[in-house]
């Protein structure tokens, strides 16, 4: 009884807290919109709370016990209870993420925090902010889709994005956003295709969708933006061709279609329908046709850019007319030039004296540079006119471009002297004039270019000694003189180049003289190439200390001396071709070290000794040992000699018969060689083993020297060159067999036509009298059993490994030809 009336008073109480609890909530749910500067400053401190400590900055001065409208960064309204109308959290470097609570600070009508490293996604709450007008989070590492919420943000005239990892479509809601002025969504990771309700932002100034994953067309109907002046959709994969309205929006200043997947043919007049644009960039795409002559007619205009395109044509007259113009490409079609003056419309851009930039290169122009070009901007930057058909001379006037940084007239066909006023371009970082027919000295005066980083004269006919004064690039990272016909010796002035990195290449001239031992102050450089000289003298030990060097290429010269030990602290070498030299010596040990080699080439120089077969020699495809004579490959030595050991265990398991076969093979060749010489077995064995020494390379597989792990086919080969050998009495490192000519080779020719030629004289005989104490032999089934034998070698010795037949194959085949030696001949005699 007294435990119900207990528990009865608990239920009691329970009830009265439930209806407390729900009551109280009743209560705080009205309240909820109540928003005030203290929810401000609570939604800005939990906003505070979700940025990384460390980055906090200016935000550690947020004194709570003050009004947040003193905060840095905070703005308040005066009026109406002061609430915060403007956060301005800019280029802090705030790390973290976005707080859904700063949804609370409903008053707020700015809210910029670009160039920050803010992370997490979109804070859907963002669409509470129905005030927002200018809303920046551009420069930041913002994920996630665009939520559909800040349709909400009626008010919002600047939506600025840029710069994130937003990925997801475009939602078609932002064209709820009536008052929009800028809508910047470029460099993000947007896909799908450009929602043509985008049209409806009336108030739309700026449209920046470019770098981005946006497929499908361009939709026309954005022509219904009438203010629109900037339209950027570059570096997107959008197809198809440009709506034709498009090129009727006349307020457009700025249209940027590059880099995307356009094609069709730009109007002849889009000049005059878009008579405001100062910003044409339609580079990277298949736009077909000519160059829109109107757009010369653009006397304001500042940048036109068509490269890489399929224009065709000759470039449009006008251009004399351009004094605003900055940027002028046209690289990379297919214009054309023809004649002498094929190139006179450059003369008009002198009158365009704000260029910079001036790209005609990768098109079929002719013609000769006029001597105008020196009347070029003062502040022109960057020339590219490489692969025309440009002839003739480079005008000395080109001195005049003093503030050139790039010169490239590459892939020409300019001939005579590079003039030496070219030395007065102080600014150049470029120089590019291979590939021409440019002959003469290089002109001392290049060495003034102190700010040099690549210069590429290669492919020309220039002649003389590479000048001295090239000491003076001091900022220089690569060097091509290479396919000229310089001469002289390196000068030791140009490998104090520090700077020197991507590449150092002097080949196929006509240098001499050894390299010098200054070579080793390149210590950045990544490649050297000195083939196709006549350089001499020993490859200096200092060569070591380029430690950066991956490729190093000095074939086809007459280098001296052993191989330096010190290639072996090039740690990071890929390429080491050092063919065709006359160097002698062993092949360092030490080059097993160089972990990273890919190619080895050692061949045609006058090496000696053994073969590293450690390190990376063990598993090195690209290693070319051919026309060293006197090396020995060890690995091929040891392998030998196991393989004896192997070749009888095989025997063993093919089984008796098989030993019979080939044991009686050789004993064959054993009984007919002693017959014939009536020399002793012994000393003749000991003759074959001497020879047998496998320490030359004669027995050594093809595919052993380049770098194949010993295998049973390669047994097979030093057994199929033994089996030659034995019946022709040729060893395979016999005098005879020079250059191409191999036992093997010897062999194949000669055994169609004249077997008599390649047997072992000792071996087989003419002339029959055969004597006592054996069953006879006719010499025809003599030739036969020879012809037989050597045609296993053959199969033995192909050079595909793949291709040559098994051991177990190679002994049934010589039982059976012992088989019919002495049934053949037995039939042959009974005949007779
Ligand atoms: C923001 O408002 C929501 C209700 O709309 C409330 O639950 C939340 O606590 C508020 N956040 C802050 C930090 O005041
Ligand atoms: C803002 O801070 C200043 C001092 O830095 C102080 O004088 C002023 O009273 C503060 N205002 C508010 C509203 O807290
Ligand atoms: C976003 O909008 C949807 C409907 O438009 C609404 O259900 C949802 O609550 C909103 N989210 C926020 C966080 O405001
Ligand atoms: C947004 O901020 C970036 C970075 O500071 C700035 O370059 C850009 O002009 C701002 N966007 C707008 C529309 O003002
Ligand atoms: C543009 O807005 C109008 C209403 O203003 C609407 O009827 C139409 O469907 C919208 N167009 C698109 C493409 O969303
Ligand atoms: C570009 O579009 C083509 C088809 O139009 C598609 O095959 C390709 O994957 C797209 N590329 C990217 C990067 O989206
Ligand atoms: C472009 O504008 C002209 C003149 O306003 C008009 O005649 C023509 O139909 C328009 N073309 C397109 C494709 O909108
Ligand atoms: C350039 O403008 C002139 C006069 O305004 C006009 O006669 C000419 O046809 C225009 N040229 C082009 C190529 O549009
Ligand atoms: C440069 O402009 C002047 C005046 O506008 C003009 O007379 C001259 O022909 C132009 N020069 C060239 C090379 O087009
Ligand atoms: C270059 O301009 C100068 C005057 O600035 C003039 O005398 C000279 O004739 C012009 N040269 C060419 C080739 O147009
Ligand atoms: C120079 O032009 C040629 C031909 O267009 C090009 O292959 C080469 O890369 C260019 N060099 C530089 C440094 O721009
Ligand atoms: C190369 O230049 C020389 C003059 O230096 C000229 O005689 C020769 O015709 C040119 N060759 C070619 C192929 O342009």
């Amino acid at each position: 009884m007294g435990f119900f009336f207990l528990s009865n008073t608990i239920l009691q109480i329970a009830i009265l807290a439930v209806l407390i609890t729900a009551s109280k909530s009743l209560v705080h749910g009205a309240e909820t919109p109540r928003l005030s500067i203290s929810t401000d400053k609570e939604a800005l401190i939990s906003f505070k709370s979700g940025i990384d400590p460390e980055t906090l900055g200016p935000l550690l001065t947020w004194d709570q016990t003050l009004s947040p409208c003193n905060w840095t960064g905070v703005l308040c309204n005066d009026k109406v209870g002061a609430r915060v109308v403007e956060l301005d959290l800019a280029g802090l470097g705030l790390k973290g993420s976005i707080s859904p609570h700063i949804g609370n600070l409903s008053f707020l009508r700015s809210l910029q925090l670009q160039d920050n490293q803010l992370m997490g996604t979109f804070p859907n709450q963002l669409g509470n902010l129905f005030r927002l007008s200018v809303l920046n989070m551009s420069f930041n590492s913002i994920q996630g889709v665009i939520p559909q919420n800040i349709s909400r943000c009626t008010e919002l005239e600047i939506l600025d994005l840029e710069q994130n990892a937003i990925s997801g479509r475009i939602p078609e809601e932002l064209s709820y956003l009536a008052k929009l002025q800028v809508l910047n969504l470029g460099r993000n990771l947007l896909f799908g295709s450009i929602p043509p309700s985008l049209a409806n932002l009336s108030s739309l100034i700026s449209l920046n969708l470019g770098t981005n994953r946006l497929g499908g067309m361009i939709p026309g109907d954005l022509s219904r933006l009438q203010k629109l002046k900037q339209l950027d959709l570059t570096i997107n994969n959008l197809t198809g061709t440009v709506p034709p309205s498009i090129y009727n929006m006349s307020s457009l200043v700025e249209l940027a279609l590059a880099s995307n997947d356009l094609w069709g043919i730009i109007p002849y007049n889009v000049g005059d329908t878009l008579p405001n644009l100062l910003n044409f960039n339609f580079c990277f795409n298949k736009f077909s046709g000519t160059i829109p002559g109107s757009l010369h007619n653009l006397t304001r205009i500042q940048v036109i850019r068509m490269a890489h395109n399929l224009l065709h044509g000759t470039v449009p007259p006008g251009l004399g007319n351009l004094p605003e113009l900055q940027m002028y490409n046209i690289g990379f079609n297919r214009i054309v030039g023809v004649g002498d003056n094929g190139l006179d419309f450059l003369t008009s851009l002198t009158n365009s004296t704000r260029l910079n930039f001036l790209a005609v290169d990768g098109n079929l122009l002719e013609g000769v540079i006029p001597e105008s070009i020196g009347n070029l901007s003062k502040v022109l930057s960057k020339l590219y006119m490489g692969g025309n058909r440009i002839h003739g001379r480079i005008p000395a006037s080109i001195g005049h471009l003093s503030g050139l940084t790039l010169l490239n007239l590459s892939y020409n066909s300019i001939s005579y002297d590079i003039p030496q006023e070219i030395g007065n371009l102080e600014e150049l970082l470029s120089l590019g004039l291979a590939g021409n027919n440019i002959s003469g000295k290089i002109p001392t005066s290049l060495g003034s270019l102190k700010n040099l980083i690549n210069i590429d004269l290669s492919g020309n006919e220039l002649e003389g000694t590479i000048p001295a004064t090239f000491e003076n690039f001091e900022r220089l990272l690569s060097l091509d003189l290479s396919c000229n016909k310089l001469n002289g010796s390196i000068p030791k002035e140009i490998l104090n180049l520090r700077s020197l990195s991507t590449h150092l290449n002097l080949s196929n001239n006509l240098l001499t003289g050894p390299l010098p031992q200054e070579i080793g102050t390149l210590d950045s450089l990544v490649a050297v190439d000195l083939s196709n000289n006549i350089l001499s003298e020993t490859i200096p030990d200092s060569i070591g200390n380029c430690k950066s060097l991956e490729k190093l290429l000095m074939a086809n010269n007459m280098f001296t001396g052993p191989i330096p030990d010190t290639l072996s602290e090039l740690k990071g070498l890929e390429t080491l071709d050092i063919s065709s030299n006359k160097l002698s010596g062993s092949i360092p040990e030490s080059l097993q070290k160089l972990q990273g080699l890919q190619l080895l080439n050692l061949s045609f120089n006058d090496l000696e000794g053994e073969v590293p077969v450690g390190g990376v020699f063990a598993n090195l495809s690209g290693i070319y040992l051919d026309g060293n004579p006197k090396l020995c490959f060890m690995s091929a030595c040891e392998k030998g000699r196991d393989h004896r050991k192997r070749l009888i265990l095989v025997c063993i398991i093919v089984g008796s018969i098989a030993i019979i076969a080939l044991c009686s093979t050789i004993g064959l060749v054993f009984y007919l060689r002693k017959r014939k010489s009536k020399v002793t077995a012994p000393s003749d064995s000991f003759e074959i083993e001497r020879q047998h020494q496998m320490g030359s390379i004669g027995y050594i597989p093809p595919e052993y020297g380049m770098g194949e792990k010993p295998s049973t086919a390669g047994d097979v080969y030093s057994y199929g060159i033994t089996l030659l050998e034995l019946f022709t009495g040729k060893s395979p490192t016999h005098e005879s067999f020079t250059g191409d000519l191999s036992l093997k080779k010897w062999v194949q020719t000669a055994i169609a036509t004249n077997v008599d030629q390649v047997s072992d004289p000792g071996l087989v005989r003419t002339n029959s009298s055969l004597s006592d104490d054996v069953q006879a032999i006719t010499p025809e089934a003599q030739t036969d059993c020879s012809i037989a034998v050597l045609g296993v070698g053959l199969a033995c010795t192909v050079d595909s490994p793949d291709g040559r037949i098994s051991m177990r194959d190679a002994l049934c085949k010589l039982k059976s030809i012992r088989e019919n030696l002495f049934k053949t001949d037995h039939a042959r005699k009974t005949n007779v």
